[in-house]
């Protein structure tokens, strides 16, 4: 392994006013592309389970598939932050357990940090872990593994008792030990407002311009979903015609006799 970004490289460059990039990537090839850009950090999101496997939400998400791909990526990655995704009920059914499942994307995975949802565990988790020398990075607003509980993918905090709840949650995991918190579908004034009061970094998503970085998610970036176009994304590529259009000239030579790429 060259030298990977640290937690710390990734807080020197928020103190020194440097916006950080954090993208997602779930298998070699991606995460390959992903550090040669020489992005901060790659996030394996457990938003591989909508995006990769095709199921409609992030629930399904299981620890076997979020080591499996987090091994991908941390072979492809020689100088980005690796964080592991910890999926649904791997955190919140004990602190134990939640050891046990975070250190895996350490020991096993080859990830250097994780990130979870906030739930009313999550600042115990996040001390208990970071304690045991797992760096947690936190995620507040809109959280997928609540999609049920929030009837849909919705902006959070847009009153001013939810505000305050983002506020006290980012504070309270920041003063658990989290070394950064993603805000996702958040107001852009009361993301600035996190912001401004945290010292750890913001990573926004949907959480407007004042964040301390932002993520994306890759699929979104790349266009390679042709019937997901998230308002929080900016598709950089348009992949899906990209590839259709280059498998239909192979299938165009193949069926033509002009494929002949040597022997
Ligand atoms: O799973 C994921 O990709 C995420 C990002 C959207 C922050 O949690």
């Amino acid at each position: 392994m060259e030298k990977r970004t640290t937690i710390l490289d990734f807080q020197a460059k928020c103190d020194k006013g440097e916006k950080l990039v954090v993208v997602t990537a779930y298998d070699y090839p991606m995460a390959l592309a992903v550090d040669a850009a020489g992005v901060d950090a790659i996030l394996v999101g457990d938003s591989l389970s909508t995006t990769m496997l095709g199921r409609p939400s992030t629930l399904s998400a299981t620890m076997d598939e979020m080591i499996h791909h987090t091994k991908a990526v941390a072979r492809a990655v020689k100088q980005a932050l690796v964080i592991g995704d910890m999926p649904f009920l791997s955190y919140q059914l004990g602190l134990e357990d939640a050891l046990e499942n975070a250190g895996a994307f350490l020991s096993e995975a080859g990830a250097q940090a994780v990130k979870l949802e906030w739930c009313p565990q999550a600042p115990e988790v996040t001390s208990f872990l970071v304690e045991n020398g797992v760096p947690v990075m936190g995620h507040v607003g809109f959280t997928p593994q609540h999609v049920h509980q929030w009837g849909g993918y919705h902006q959070q905090g847009k009153d001013k008792a939810g505000a305050t709840r983002l506020l006290q949650q980012a504070k309270t995991l920041e003063k658990a030990g989290a070394f950064a918190v993603v805000l996702e579908l958040v107001p852009p004034v009361i993301a600035q407002k996190i912001s401004q009061s945290l010292k750890v970094p913001t990573i926004g998503i949907g959480a407007g311009p004042h964040c301390d970085g932002q993520v994306q998610v890759f699929h979104d970036m790349m266009g390679l979903l042709p019937d997901f176009h998230p308002k929080h994304a900016k598709a950089y590529l348009h992949l899906h015609e990209e590839i259709k259009k280059a498998v239909q000239q192979y299938a165009q030579e193949v069926r033509s006799g002009k494929f002949q790429p040597g022997s």
